[in-house]
């Protein structure tokens, strides 16, 4: 949004129909062809760009096949020299969550359901709750599966609730790095979270800087 406000020429993709709808609601109608529902492993856009950005996606919801696909896709997409920037959470962001990766941790799965969800209000004044739990957490595959409720409320009742379940690939940044070189790109650095400067061991975001 920033990036098209200042007048780049940005085109978007998303693999769900409702965030590109969210995404052309704070569009201006010129721009809002540049955004379609595509999955990353299957990107088919008709030209090449400077700059591609993954911004918060890579590794979610898929395996680690549809992420190498993904990468594969992305350097198809971009012109000779051009750079795939992978804004990317480390597994050890956050200390919670953090010990189910040491043996005898993880008896408790799926976690029971939290008694509260994250609650926001809409336009009309509904409010979406959202819950969330671990189902699984496998630190062999590196792999954690969530399992999501979102309920509607109007006026204190739930109206409509909704369930899914949430794959992800846990990635460290030594994998990444080699999937990158994978699929061809090169000069990669990893810059620590919107700083400019390379990356430490202390920067649980990271920003993984591509060329192809
Ligand atoms: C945490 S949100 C980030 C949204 C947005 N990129 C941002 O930075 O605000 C993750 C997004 O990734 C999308 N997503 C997940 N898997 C995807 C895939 N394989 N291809 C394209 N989009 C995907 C989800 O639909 C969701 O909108």
């Amino acid at each position: 949004m920033p990036l098209s406000a200042e007048g780049f020429d940005v085109d978007g993709v998303d693999v769900s129909a409702d965030m590109i709808e969210a995404a052309r609601a704070q569009l201006p109608a010129s721009r809002a062809a540049h955004l379609s529902v595509q999955a990353l492993h299957e990107l088919r856009l008709d030209r090449t760009y400077r700059t591609a950005y993954m911004c918060g996606v890579f590794g979610i919801g898929g395996s680690r096949d549809l992420d190498n696909q993904a990468m594969h896709r992305a350097y198809q997409h971009l012109d000779p020299g051009g750079a795939l920037l992978i804004i990317h959470q480390l597994p050890y962001d956050a200390e919670e969550g953090w010990p189910d990766w040491l043996p005898g941790h993880r008896a408790g799965y799926p976690e029971p359901w939290p008694d509260q969800g994250s609650r926001r209000r809409t336009v009309d004044g509904d409010e979406i709750e959202l819950l969330t739990r671990v189902a699984e957490f496998d630190p062999l595959e590196q792999q954690v599966v969530l399992a999501m409720r979102a309920r509607l409320w109007r006026e204190g009742s739930v109206v409509k609730e909704e369930s899914y379940m949430l794959k992800s690939c846990l990635y460290f940044a030594q994998e990444i790095l080699l999937m990158l070189a994978n699929a061809g790109f090169r000069d990669v650095v990893i810059e620590g979270n919107y700083t400019g400067k390379p990356a430490t061991g202390d920067d649980g975001n990271v920003i993984f800087v591509a060329r192809r």
